[in-house]
């Protein structure tokens, strides 16, 4: 008889669920959802030993736990920190982890180009959101920036290397969806960058997965560059008969041209089913394609905000019933606190 694990009772920002022991802060925070989900600019659920490097998730533990209440010291990184029975966490209802993650963005917009005007990721990046919701007004930094040419690194991949951030998912995507990995980090600290290794180039089946792990701007689709601002475009989930991958994609339409094909992605920007190049790269004719309709783009970014589809219910901090049904918080506090962090 199979023993039952007994779950971990874990509590943020006032909203309580049960996870299995061995469960991250963030995964919790996901399975509570709505806005009390600290961002990640690095973790990938579904890319193994991903996280732990830009530091975006921070969040204060409050409660270590029932066994040993103390709060801890310094706040931690959501992604990399296991739950404990009894802790609790603060997220939105911390200070301290919005000035925290405040200070991150100061740091990892250091070297990034605020090139936003003119970069194709602009209205679906991660960075750009931190930046309107936690970005000074101006840089406190008088030294020059880290720069570097843009550069083409396979037939479908452009690199703009000055917008890294050096989250590693592009490099554990390679490493764990294509046969051979041909690019990685090279040197260390601030010297650091993504690049190929001597002379090649980055053209395996899925390698224009890493398209889509990236939160920025840093590799870009060359079949797609420059021929919309993501916003003038409508998302259409679609599907087509390919042996290589599921063949579940969404389109990106401008009339009736198909201007980018992507995987489609969760409501944490994740991809839910890698495609493969040639759907992605090639099949840019409808007739390639069984169109489904309309795809929900559930984040808060810029592209929500195209009409292309019915506005649903208004975005709710408690929107998981479990989380509701164990919750121990005020909902009216959490809510008059969101909206003043937001
Ligand atoms: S290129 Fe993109 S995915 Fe790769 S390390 Fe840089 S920011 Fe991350
Ligand atoms: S998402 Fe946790 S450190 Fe990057």
């Amino acid at each position: 008889m199979s023993e039952e694990v007994k779950k971990f009772k874990v509590t943020i920002d006032g909203q309580t669920t049960e996870v299995l022991p061995g469960t991250s802060i963030l995964e919790a925070a996901r399975q509570i959802g709505g806005k009390s989900v600290p961002p990640a600019m690095c973790y990938y659920s579904k890319l193994e030993t991903s996280g732990g490097r830009c530091r975006t998730c921070l969040v204060e533990v409050s409660k270590g736990s029932e066994a040993d209440p103390r709060p801890m010291p310094k706040l931690v990184a959501s992604c990399r920190t296991g739950v404990m029975d009894g802790m609790e966490v603060k997220n939105l209802t911390s200070e301290k982890a919005q000035e925290g993650r405040k200070a991150v963005t100061e740091f990892l917009l250091v070297n990034h180009p605020l090139d936003c005007p003119v970069c194709d990721q602009a209205g679906e990046c991660h960075l750009q959101d931190l930046g309107y919701e936690h970005g000074n007004l101006e840089t406190r930094t008088e030294f020059e920036r880290n720069t570097y040419d843009a550069d083409d690194i396979g037939p479908y991949i452009k690199l703009n290397m000055n917008r890294c951030i050096l989250c590693a998912r592009c490099v554990l995507a390679a490493n764990q969806l294509t046969e051979k990995r041909e690019h990685g980090i090279l040197y260390r600290g601030d010297h650091a960058e993504i690049s190929t290794m001597l002379n090649k180039a980055l053209d395996n089946d899925f390698i224009g997965n890493v398209i889509d792990v990236c939160p920025v701007g840093a590799l870009t689709d060359r079949t797609a560059r420059f021929a919309s601002r993501v916003w003038f475009t409508k998302p259409y989930n679609a599907t087509c008969t390919c042996t290589k991958c599921s063949g579940k994609a969404v389109l990106w339409m401008k009339g009736d041209e198909v201007v980018r094909v992507t995987a489609r992605k969760d409501q944490y920007g994740e991809v839910e089913d890698w495609i493969c190049n040639e759907c992605r790269f090639e099949k840019k004719d409808t007739a390639l394609w069984n169109i489904e309709g309309p795809r929900h783009i559930d984040r808060h970014s810029v592209i929500s905000l195209n009409h292309y589809e019915k506005k649903t219910d208004s975005y709710n901090v408690l929107d998981n019933p479990e989380a509701k049904e164990i919750g121990v918080a005020d909902e009216k506090e959490i809510n008059k606190l969101d909206s003043e962090t937001i």
